[in-house]
């Protein structure tokens, strides 16, 4: 039976897909996939590494415990192994308090919904994360957000210093200016000039004033000394406020880490929603944190560490080579570049693929078996349409080589049909111009267009050609 909330939901549904922004049901998209993983956040390919899986099975079967808590940290849920497990993240990063969370979701919420007091305003990367937005919109600050352009010192200078002019709390010393940064941008695969916003930040607000966040979900167990991550490969730990890493990436779990200071850690044990009101992480789950940081820390970490980087260079420097003849509206890489204080083993594993027709190139490529998702318009600004690559410790050379062939030849088929249809619109208008040369030119609508392998219809009107 049709009811009003089912029509209107599936309105909506048929809006987003007018849209062309994409809905699935997620019966298409199950793992493993078919074909090479080019595509996921399982950056050093820990999903399927059959030592990490044997190291665990080893450490489970000594468990005692292995399933659920039965309840949240405020509630019986809180076991010794959480706070072990603290304890460990506080040394290992060299923090001053570490707390636990069921999600990075969970933790960019409970950290932004709560902490930003009245009175604080937030700086914000245009391109932060949905988590981070999400914890703002229900936050004391919420109407004191201020986006700076992406990656953009002088953006993020100009920013800070409206807030000087329209907090003067915050000029004042008496009110706070966070900063809400990530290391490593998953769409556009960049860094944050965290060096840069360090300086801006001491050099612009008063002392103690500005509280700089980064979210390494995507840079952690992938930089830095035993996968500690892009704060502390800059050496950055002592001058940023908070971190947090997540577990759900690299590290092939769920779950994540906050870092941050001792004060921070309790106000939200007693303020932040998502840390009160959900069921902790289950005694197996914190084995497996445990053996996937174990190995991480150990040398196959460091392989894989290092394996990831050097096929991230690899794939580049291809990619680069093999695009170079490619119409840059089929197939482009973005210009980006590595702030030039960053250590030159910082790669990004990350490559946004520019292209006009997101869609029918991720069809493409999803027949071939992989598993990509376009980035059409309006999900991303126009101009910016993409397909995602994302390079992983274990991809070989000859994964990289298939798959740019596979581009080239979708870039060709594209370039044939482009052509064909652009004969047949000159074949069009001629017949019409010498049909109607008695009349005069109007600018009507003649014949429409179908872009190859896209909705999108074009009318052309006589004095598209006269
Ligand atoms: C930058 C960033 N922060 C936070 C999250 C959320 O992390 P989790 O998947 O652990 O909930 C994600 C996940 O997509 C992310 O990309």
């Amino acid at each position: 039976m049709s009811t009003p909330l089912a029509a209107a939901l599936e309105k909506a549904l048929q809006g987003r897909v007018r849209r062309s922004v994409p809905v699935t049901d997620l019966h298409d998209d199950i793992i493993p996939c078919p074909a090479a993983d080019l595509f996921s956040n399982d950056y050093l390919s820990l999903c399927t590494d059959t030592r990490l899986r044997q190291a665990f099975i080893d450490n489970i079967s000594k468990e005692p415990l292995v399933f659920g808590t039965g309840g949240s940290r405020l509630l019986n849920g809180n076991a010794s192994a959480h706070l072990e497990f603290e304890d460990r993240m506080k040394t290992f990063f060299g923090a001053p308090a570490a707390l636990l969370f069921n999600s990075g979701y969970d933790a960019n919420v409970a950290f932004w919904h709560s902490i930003p007091q009245t009175g604080d305003a937030v700086i914000l990367d245009e391109l932060i994360h949905a988590s981070t937005r999400d914890g703002l919109m229900a936050s004391r600050a919420r109407t004191a957000l201020y986006p700076f352009s992406h990656n953009s010192a002088a953006s993020l200078r100009d920013t800070i210093l409206h807030v000087l002019r329209a907090h003067p709390a915050i000029a004042a010393g008496k009110a706070t200016a966070f900063i809400a940064l990530e290391g490593l941008y998953s769409m556009d695969g960049d860094f944050a000039p965290l060096p840069e916003v360090v300086r801006l930040v001491e050099e612009l607000l008063p002392a103690g004033c500005g509280h700089i966040v980064v979210d390494e979900a995507h840079s952690t167990a992938i930089y830095g000394a035993q996968g500690r991550g892009l704060v502390a490969a800059l050496g950055l730990e002592d001058r940023i406020d908070t971190v947090l890493h997540t577990f759900g990436k690299a590290r092939a779990l769920t779950g994540a880490v906050l870092l941050c200071s001792p004060t921070v850690r309790k106000y939200i044990i007693n303020y932040g929603r998502p840390f009160i009101y959900s069921t902790s992480i289950s005694h197996s789950m914190m084995c497996a944190l445990s053996t996937s940081f174990d190995y991480i820390e150990s040398s196959a970490g460091e392989e894989l560490i290092s394996s990831l980087h050097h096929i991230s260079r690899t794939f580049e420097s291809k990619l680069i080579a093999a695009l170079q003849y490619t119409p840059s509206h089929l197939l482009a890489l973005p210009a980006r570049s590595t702030p030039a204080d960053f250590p030159s083993n910082v790669v990004s594993p990350i490559f946004p693929i520019l292209t006009s027709y997101p869609i029918p190139l991720a069809r493409f490529l999803r027949n071939l078996g992989y598993r990509t998702r376009p980035l059409p318009y309006p999900v991303v600004p126009r101009g910016q349409e993409r397909v995602r690559i994302v390079m992983h410790a274990r991809n070989t050379e000859e994964e990289l080589d298939e798959l740019i062939a596979h581009l080239l030849a979708w870039s060709l088929e594209l370039q044939e049909e482009e052509k064909k249809e652009k004969e047949k619109e000159v074949l069009l208008a001629t017949e019409e111009v010498a049909t109607s040369k008695s009349e005069p030119a109007k600018d009507k609508a003649l014949f429409t267009i179908s872009l190859p392998g896209t909705a999108l219809r074009i009318a052309v009107s006589v004095r598209s050609f006269v």
